[in-house]
C-alpha cells in the first residue's frame, strides 16, 4: 500500500519550496511541516537542516503520521525530529505543550495526499463508491453523511455557495431534502447519482463533494486560526510557505499574510488596533508552477503558493 501511494505521489513546487528554506548557522533552527505525509517536502527540508535543528511535523491523520515518522526518523540522524499527530489548527497549543517558539520557517501544502482520493475507508471522491464520511481526523465525530442527513436547508444551501461555489445549489439541496426524507445518505455513489440526476452542468460533483469536505473538516476556519499563529510564532526572519489548490483558501493565505503587512488593520480615523506590522511579502504574485511542472503532475496545474517573511 506505501509503496503504490509513494509511487503515485509527487510533492508539488518542490524547487520553489526548496529555495524559500533558509537555515541559519548562528542559531538552533525549528522548521514545521504543517502537512507532513508523503514527506516529499519534509525530506528537502531535514536535509538543509544543521545538526540539532529541530523538525516538527504534523498530520491529522494518524496512518499517514506513521508512515512518516517510519520514513524520517532514521535519516539524517544528528536533526531532532519531532511527529505531531493534530490538526495543524492545534499547531500553538501543541508547540507550548513542548516549550517550543521561535520557529524558523513554517510550511503547509493543502492537496489531499491521493491515497485519500484513492482508499478505501473515508471517501473525499465520487468516483469511488464508499461510505459519506470524508473526515481527516477519524476520530471527529462529524461526518458528510450527518452533514447531509441532519444539517437544514440553509446550511445546506450555504455550504454549496460557499464552500463549492455551485451554480446549481439550490436544485441539488432541494433534491436533497427531499431524498433524506425517504431514506438517509450513506454513500458516495447515493449522493452522486443524486448530483447527475439534479445537474445539468458539468463538475457539479467535484464542487458539492469540495463543498462537503472543507464543512466536514472546517478546512478554511482552521486554516485561518492556523497561518495566524503560524505568523505569531515565526522567530525574525523566518518564512512561511503555504501551497493551496483552490480560490476559497488561496484566498485566505492572501488576506491572512496581507493583513500582517500593515501597520493598522481598523477602520477608525484614529487608529486603535495598535496593530503593528509583522510581514514581508516575499512574491508579489502567487508561485505558480512551470508548464514542465504541470505535464509532469497535472494534479499540480491549481497549485499556488504565497511566501512571506517575518520582520
Ligand atoms: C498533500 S499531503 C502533503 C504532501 C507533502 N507535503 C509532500 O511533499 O509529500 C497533505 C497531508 O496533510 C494532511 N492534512 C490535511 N489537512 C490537515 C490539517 N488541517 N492538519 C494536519 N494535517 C493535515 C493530510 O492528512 C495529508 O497527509
Amino acid at each position: 500500500m506505501e509503496r503504490k501511494a509513494h509511487e503515485k505521489h509527487i510533492s508539488v513546487l518542490l524547487e520553489e519550496l526548496t529555495q524559500s528554506i533558509e537555515i541559519f548557522n548562528n542559531k538552533k533552527n525549528t522548521i514545521v511541516d504543517c502537512t507532513l505525509w508523503m514527506w516529499g517536502h519534509a525530506e528537502v527540508i531535514i536535509s538543509k537542516m544543521n545538526p540539532w535543528d529541530v523538525f516538527i511535523g504534523f498530520d491529522a491523520d494518524k496512518r499517514n503520521i506513521v508512515q512518516a515518522q517510519e520514513r524520517l526518523e532514521n535519516i539524517w540522524e544528528d536533526v531532532e525530529k519531532i511527529f505531531v499527530l493534530s490538526n495543524f489548527v492545534s499547531l500553538r497549543d501543541e508547540l507550548d505543550a513542548r516549550w517550543i517558539k521561535d520557529i524558523t520557517g513554517i510550511y503547509y501544502d493543502l492537496w489531499l495526499s491521493s491515497l485519500h482520493l484513492d482508499e478505501a475507508e473515508r471517501w473525499f471522491s465520487f468516483r469511488y463508491d464508499g461510505p459519506l464520511d470524508m473526515r481527516f481526523d477519524a476520530s471527529k465525530w462529524i461526518t458528510a453523511a450527518f452533514v447531509l442527513n441532519n444539517y437544514r436547508r440553509e446550511q445546506l444551501i450555504q455550504i454549496l455557495q460557499d464552500y463549492g461555489e455551485e451554480p446549481m445549489t439550490q436544485k441539488i439541496v432541494w433534491a436533497i431534502c427531499d431524498a433524506r426524507k425517504k431514506k438517509k445518505f450513506e454513500t458516495t455513489s447515493e449522493l452522486n447519482d443524486l448530483i447527475l440526476n439534479n445537474s445539468s452542468i458539468p463538475k457539479s460533483n467535484t464542487r458539492v463533494f469540495q463543498a462537503l469536505r472543507i464543512e466536514v473538516n472546517a478546512e478554511l476556519e482552521n486554516l485561518r486560526i492556523s497561518l495566524r499563529d503560524a505568523i505569531d510564532l515565526l522567530d525574525k526572519d523566518g518564512n512561511i510557505f503555504v501551497i493551496s489548490f483552490h480560490s476559497l483558501e488561496d484566498r485566505i493565505v492572501k488576506q491572512t499574510l496581507k493583513r500582517e503587512t500593515r501597520d493598522c488593520i481598523c477602520t477608525d480615523i484614529i487608529c486603535s488596533c495598535w496593530h503593528k506590522k509583522s510581514l514581508k511579502i516575499i512574491n508579489k504574485k502567487p508561485i505558480i508552477p512551470s508548464p514542465e511542472e504541470v505535464e509532469k503532475n497535472p494534479r499540480s496545474r491549481s497549485a499556488k503558493a504565497r511566501h512571506a517573511k517575518k520582520i
